[in-house]
């Protein structure tokens, strides 16, 4: 702990490590592979790359000097660039806090799943198994159907993860946790590869993942999809980096680690890659089938798809299966840290509650919130309320983020907090991304996602479910944040504390 008593990572290591595992989560490995295989194969990487660069990587390098520079979670950091722009940190908050309670449910699937491995006891239909042997699926999101104890068990496993190292704190329980879990993910993840490309098939599934189809390249969604990807890829918009970068010390490279941290995440993204297509060809070949029609994304690949194949396979599918579900914990259990970290923090921030009194609280609340997708209509639930939350929550709450900061706060403050730190400065590219392409790209996005959620019912799905798991939960999240603003902080000084205070524009 430093002198003004906020804790700190104890190495820069440390630090990526935690940034990396809150990064690669579920998103990279049932995200990426299909929404590259859906979106053009070998020419998404185009609109994938310009993603990274005009958005992903500047962000992360502005949301990391956000956080090192005024040292607080979300909130203080927006209410330390401007006290009118506190309520945008909460939103991010509550988004997150959103994030957590059902990323954790996913996570006990994969519990489960690592546990059904051993036995294939999913048997033949994998389908029928996940929606009703295991989910016990109800036919509406107002049917709950009771607690599926077979997804609370998990769940509660994976609750004591996380509240172990939330509770441990930063340099105990997270970099512990990361130190343990991001190793483990990055062999078990080279070996599916490994075992994934030398299936027989496994070319064709490799093929239709990098096949370019470039005619897609002229298609606007194949650039929102791959924007959309790296933002919740790179847990960037919702709370989380200037969390995590707010405890690390005053001197420190923000634009060397903001590159090492994305340039890691992809890195990830692309082995998952790898492994998902190579077992996807081997399962096509199995079949007799084409690999378009094995192919599925989220919660289908994970849970119906892999079953499958791991059932198919010629040699130790027990253990490759289990090797697989074990990967998506891990790597699920890194980012549900970070999530709820991220939420942890304000709460810590704003009341001046020290950890070990709010993470037991916090922890009892976000629990209970979380068995709501652990009943039978847990899937549904989660299904309308995970779009809403990544197609307009985060597109929002990123757009208004950038055009406050970029537009009516002084950005060559921040580049001269940084330059003099970092090996690599930032420069005319940096600013000309916040300003512009960013800001243009998210609202075309933001826009045209509000449109076709207003105009159509996503998976047609009734009025009542989608106001209330979809646009209910959105406007929670936004009104939630603007009632933090109103109620007062418990140490006023800490928002009078070390700030950059060049503001220009509007407020200051
Ligand atoms: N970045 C995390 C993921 O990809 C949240 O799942």
């Amino acid at each position: 702990m430093e002198a003004s008593g906020r804790e700190q990572w104890g190495s820069r290591v440390g630090f990526i490590l935690a940034a990396v595992g809150s990064a690669v989560g579920l998103g990279n490995i049932w995200g990426f592979p299909y929404r590259a295989f859906s979106n053009g194969g070998g020419a998404f990487y185009i609109p994938y790359l310009f993603a990274l660069f005009t958005a992903g990587i500047p962000i992360m390098i502005l949301e990391l000097a956000m956080g090192q520079k005024n040292r607080g979670a979300a909130p203080l950091t927006f209410a330390k660039l401007n006290r009118k722009w506190e309520w945008l940190g909460w939103m991010q908050t509550f988004i997150s806090f959103v994030i957590a309670t059902y990323y954790v449910a996913i996570i006990g699937w994969a519990i489960a799943y690592t546990y059904f491995s051993f036995g294939q006891i999913w048997g033949t239909d994998t389908k029928a198994f996940l929606f009703g042997d295991y989910l016990g699926v109800t036919s509406s999101q107002f049917e709950l159907g009771g607690l599926q104890w077979g997804v609370v068990i998990p769940v509660v496993i994976a609750w004591i993860v996380i509240y172990a190292a939330i509770r441990g704190g930063v340099k105990k329980g997270i970099e512990t946790a990361n130190k343990v879990f991001m190793p483990l993910l990055a062999l078990f993840l080279i070996i599916i590869a490994i075992r994934g490309v030398t299936l027989p098939g496994a070319v064709k599934g490799l093929e239709f993942l990098f096949k370019p189809d470039f005619s897609r390249i002229f298609d606007f969604n194949v650039w929102t999809a791959a924007y959309g990807q790296i933002f919740f890829s790179l847990s960037i918009c919702f709370a989380i980096m200037i969390t995590y970068s707010s405890y690390l010390p005053k001197k420190t490279d923000i634009v060397n680690n903001g590159f090492m941290v994305s340039l890691l995440n992809c890195s990830f993204s692309l082995l998952a890659g790898f492994a998902v297509f190579g077992v996807l060809g081997f399962m096509a070949h199995a079949q007799g089938v084409g690999v378009q029609d094995v192919a599925a994304g989220g919660v289908g690949l994970a849970f119906v798809v892999f079953p499958k194949a791991i059932s198919l396979m010629p040699f130790a599918p027990g253990l490759f299966g289990a090797l697989f579900f074990i990967s998506l914990v891990f790597a699920g259990l890194s980012s549900a840290i970070s999530i709820n970290e991220a939420v942890l923090a304000s709460f810590m921030d704003k009341f001046s509650v020290s950890r070990q009194k709010a993470v037991n609280v916090y922890c009892a609340i976000a629990f209970l919130v979380s068995l709501l997708f652990a009943t039978g209509a847990g899937l549904l639930i989660l299904d309308v309320v995970d779009h809403f939350i990544m197609q307009i929550a985060i597109t929002f709450a990123g757009l208004i983020e950038v055009m406050l900061v970029a537009w009516f706060f002084n950005l060559d403050s921040f580049k001269e907090h940084i330059n003099p730190m970092s090996d690599f400065r930032v420069g005319a590219w940096w600013t000309f991304m916040l300003k512009v392409v960013t800001p243009l790209v998210l609202g075309y996005m933001a826009i045209s996602q509000l449109w076709g959620d207003l105009t159509s019912n996503y998976g047609d799905y009734t009025d009542a479910a989608i106001l209330v798991f979809g646009w209910l939960v959105v406007l929670a999240t936004l009104v939630f944040g603007i009632a933090m603003q109103f109620v007062s902080w418990k140490d006023e000084e800490l928002l009078t504390g070390d700030v950059l205070d060049k503001q220009a524009g509007i407020g200051g």
